[in-house]
């Protein structure tokens, strides 16, 4: 859907609607399947380099299996994001230089996992995070993106201005929104004072153009796409109405979402990013 196509990262995509990480993205048949079914990019699921059995959502066959699949894809001309998770610094660099030399456009390091915190502890501390950062930009070519935890011990602003300065474009971050939020979407107006009103929505307030933000978390319709790109995000991850709908969802939210966006007269979704209004 033109209207829908966006630019993540520098990244051309044909649509703003992508898989979550995990859900329909682990094994080589279903990644084909959402490959064929919509044309967006592909998020895979999080690997580290050998593999896992445990947690049971890590459940991955290691990065050369997620390499392989991304050289087939990559050759047809898919965008792919690839995750990646480790339990040491080290093997986060090695599955994300694995993944960057199998040609994937976007490498988005999953530190919002327990298992990444508990082990590498990415956010014990900023100059922590800058380290584990930097060793990736280093060794990469890809975008990087950054999955953060949906709660941290740092203001948004302080996370987004290492991230600028270490040249990430990418976040993923919740679409947190309040249950009770009372939108307008003919105007973009929500009810209330002005308020942050998502993890997503925070980064936004303070990204200065330069990170893109993906809102991951509650999105089951076209509605909701609309209203987390009102609210700051660039792009959006689809996981459980992909389980609950299979690899069609993508497509069916894309098509809702373009129907909004049409029938309120916006020639492109980047028109309503972050548009939010408040009644004040
Ligand atoms: C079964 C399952 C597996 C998941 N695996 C991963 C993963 O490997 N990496 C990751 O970053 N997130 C993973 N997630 C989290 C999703 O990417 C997403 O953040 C979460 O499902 C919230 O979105 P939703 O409300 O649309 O489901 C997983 C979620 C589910 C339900």
């Amino acid at each position: 859907m033109e209207r829908t196509s966006i630019r993540l990262g520098g990244v051309a995509l044909n649509s703003s609607v992508m898989n979550a990480s995990g859900p329909h993205s682990a094994e080589r048949g279903e990644i084909l399947e959402l490959s064929a079914r919509h044309n967006g990019a592909i998020v895979f699921k999080s690997c580290n380099i050998a593999g896992l059995e445990a947690p049971e959502n890590l459940k991955n066959r290691g990065v050369e299996h997620f390499a392989g699949i991304a050289r087939e894809l990559g050759a047809r001309g898919k965008p792919i994001i690839a995750s990646v998770v480790g339990a040491s610094e080290d093997e986060i660099v090695t599955v994300a230089t694995t993944l960057d030399r199998a040609g994937v456009k976007i490498v988005e390091l999953n530190l919002a996992d327990d298992y990444v915190q508990k082990s590498v502890a990415p956010f014990a501390s900023l100059d922590r995070l800058k380290a584990l950062i930097g060793r990736v930009r280093g060794a990469i070519q890809a975008t990087v993106a950054v999955k953060v935890p949906p709660r941290m011990e740092y203001a948004p602003r302080a996370i987004a201005d290492l991230f600028k300065s270490l040249g990430v474009k990418i976040v993923v971050c919740a679409n947190d929104l309040p249950k009770d939020l009372e939108i307008d979407l003919a105007t973009g107006t929500v009810t209330g004072p002005a308020r942050t009103l998502s993890q997503t929505h925070a980064f936004h307030q303070v990204s200065e153009g330069l990170l893109d933000l993906v809102a991951v978390g509650g999105v089951n319709g076209g509605r909701d796409a609309y209203i987390a790109h009102l609210t700051g995000a660039r792009a959006i991850g689809i996981g459980s109405a992909l389980i609950k709908e299979g690899a069609g969802a993508l497509g069916r939210i894309d098509r809702e979402l373009d129907e909004l966006l049409a029938a309120r007269g916006n020639a492109s979704v980047n028109d309503i990013i972050g548009a939010v209004r408040f009644s004040g």
